[in-house]
């Protein structure tokens, strides 16, 4: 579906395409577990976020040089703008290569090289998040931010993701404190497989300004009051819930009610090379699941513009806008 939307919630990590990893292995003489593009396809089937992670980590394995990232965040960005994305605000893992042996300046600038040619050749903006991994240490994560410092001119925010019960907000406060005091703009998910109380203490301690799913408020009548009064915009992610078994099926995502109840809702892919459609995918899916139609569908799409980090850039914004309002469901 191809209203002009931004995407919000992306791991570029989650963007390697089955073919991409195993042309780039050839590169880079990494074997993989897998006899080719279909045998990997078909491990694609998850049981919760931790089995998903395993995967996702795994095949990291192929990345390894700036090239190797601009390329996927080059193909990432092309795919995005034929789905009607014009501003991306995408997250990355340094964590996840740095592990490896990767350092972040190579993990940054090959993103970098992408993001600086996207508006001339795909007509798509682009934010940059770095997210830290929760199951690692907060010392690992301090390390991280102040590794990243020679490069924060190409960073507008911060992240927390990966396996998140057990690994609550509070865990992460430090770092946190010490991203906004350097300026960078604070998200992190939360309420994906974590309880309520995650997303109310990402909100308190950590002073995040978005919630990354979020879906688990609907347990709590509370918070989502509170959700609904400061207008704290979710980064929803339907097709992910269905296959990391947040949800049964996507007839039976909350999504029409959570729109219904006021909440400032947006949908996004997560990672879309692994979930089974990228974002025109996604709106597409909610519109035959759940029903949404074209007022629904232009909420979720002006919300996507009125939650992203483009205060650096309010003509831009407009022109977005401008553009949903315009836009003609056929
Ligand atoms: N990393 C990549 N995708 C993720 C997700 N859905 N939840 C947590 N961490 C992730
Ligand atoms: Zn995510």
């Amino acid at each position: 579906m191809h209203v002009p939307k931004a995407e919000l919630h992306l791991h570029i990590e989650g963007t390697l395409e089955p073919d991409l990893a195993f042309a780039l292995a050839a590169r880079n003489g990494v074997e993989l577990p897998y006899a080719d593009t279909e045998e990997l396809r078909r491990a694609y089937l998850f049981e919760d976020l931790q089995s998903f992670l395993d995967l996702y980590y795994g095949l990291m394995a192929v990345l390894h040089t700036e090239a190797d990232f601009e390329e996927l965040a080059d193909a990432y960005l092309a795919r995005a703008a034929q789905q009607g994305v014009r501003h991306a605000e995408i997250f990355f893992d340094p964590q996840a290569h740095t592990a490896r042996g990767v350092g972040i300046g190579t993990v940054i600038e090959g993103l970098g090289r992408a993001l600086d040619r996207s508006v001339e050749r795909h007509g798509v903006s682009t934010r940059l998040i770095m997210c830290f991994l929760r199951d690692e240490s907060a010392e690992s994560a301090l390390a991280t931010l102040d590794a990243a410092k020679p490069y924060l001119h190409r960073i507008t925010g911060i992240g927390l993701d990966s396996a998140e019960v057990g690994h609550p907000p509070v865990k992460f406060r430090e770092v946190y404190e010490a991203a906004a005091a350097l300026g960078l703009r604070r998200v992190a998910h939360a309420g994906e497989e974590g309880p309520p109380e995650y997303i109310t203490e990402a909100l308190d301690v950590l002073g995040v300004e978005r919630i990354d799913h979020g879906l688990r408020c609907v347990e709590d009548p509370v918070l989502v009051e509170r959700l609904v009064r400061d207008r704290v915009p979710l980064t929803l992610c339907p097709l992910s819930n269905v296959r990391l078994r947040a949800v049964d099926v996507l007839e039976s995502h909350p999504l029409p009610a959570m729109l219904s109840a006021g909440l400032m809702c947006t949908v996004n892919s997560d990672d879309p090379a692994y979930f089974g459609g990228y974002v025109g995918d996604t709106f597409h899916a909610v519109h035959e699941a759940l029903g949404l139609g074209p007022e629904q569908l232009r909420e979720l799409a002006r919300n996507s513009f009125l939650a992203s980090f483009l205060e650096d850039d309010e003509g831009l914004r407009e022109r977005y806008l401008a553009e949903v309002a315009a836009y003609e469901f056929d």
